[in-house]
């Protein structure tokens, strides 16, 4: 399989100088499969801390950035501050398709995510709201190089109930094949595909076995030495 596996961490709204600098610590110790591709979204204030500390094999990403290049935004970040801070990467929730053209537009690299609720799930409804999601990703997108794709489950999200192999496995390739169908089959063969929910030391390798699943983008175990684990979970 030509994908390489890549693993990112979401941080989300945790962390200060004196914890990052543990993590910086752990992720330095390492080792860290250098066949895997490594990046942390961190919290907008940490960007350049995190960019002039951690090495060189991890990239840093912001965790969301605005759609337009800048103005009177309260609160907001521009995807040119992120490359200014020296970062690559922005991870982007679903729902925000226009952030999705305007990062790449500016050159990041990005993250977007998709995902059903449970009632979705429940019924029936998974395949039918995803494709949703991902034809508002897909209409934006031009360059897919510059594309990792994250399903994360609603459900699953820092709730403890990680999907099973089985049922991210059978979304991932029902993803792929919608790619194959409605971008192009070498889009759906190159694109990586992460796998997010509640992904811990203890469930990475099965999910990292399924033929379909490219990584994982972890939140609560990035914060923790076993985000290693993660990271190294397809060797
Ligand atoms: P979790 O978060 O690993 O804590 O469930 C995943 C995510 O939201 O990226």
């Amino acid at each position: 399989m030509g994908r390489k596996f890549f693993v990112g961490g979401n941080w989300k709204m945790n962390g200060d100088k004196e914890s990052i600098d543990k993590i910086i610590d752990f992720l330095k110790a390492g080792p860290l499969d250098p066949n895997c591709d490594v990046v942390v979204g961190v919290p907008a204030p940490y960007l350049m801390y995190c960019r002039e500390r951690l090495p060189e094999n991890v990239g840093v990403a912001a965790q969301n950035c605005h759609k337009a290049a800048k103005g009177a935004f309260t609160g907001e970040i521009a995807a040119a501050m992120i490359k200014d801070c020296g970062c690559k990467w922005v991870i982007l929730g679903h729902s925000e398709r226009r952030n999705v053209a305007f990062a790449l537009e500016n050159g990041l690299h990005i993250i977007p995510c998709i995902g059903e609720k449970l009632e979705e799930r429940e019924a029936g409804k998974t395949e039918e709201v995803c494709f949703k999601q991902l034809k508002a990703i897909a209409d934006k997108v031009s360059d897919w190089s510059r594309v990792v794709l994250a399903y994360e489950p609603v459900w699953a999200i820092g709730t403890g109930k990680t999907a099973t192999p089985e049922q991210a496995q059978e979304t991932h390739a029902a993803l792929r094949k919608w790619l194959s169908e409605n971008v192009s089959p070498e889009v759906a063969e190159n694109l990586r595909i992460l796998y997010g929910g509640s992904v811990t030391a203890a469930n990475c390798k099965e999910l990292a076995k399924c033929a379909d699943i490219d990584g994982s983008l972890v939140g609560g175990a990035s914060l923790k030495p076993e985000f290693v684990e993660i990271i190294n979970a397809s060797q």
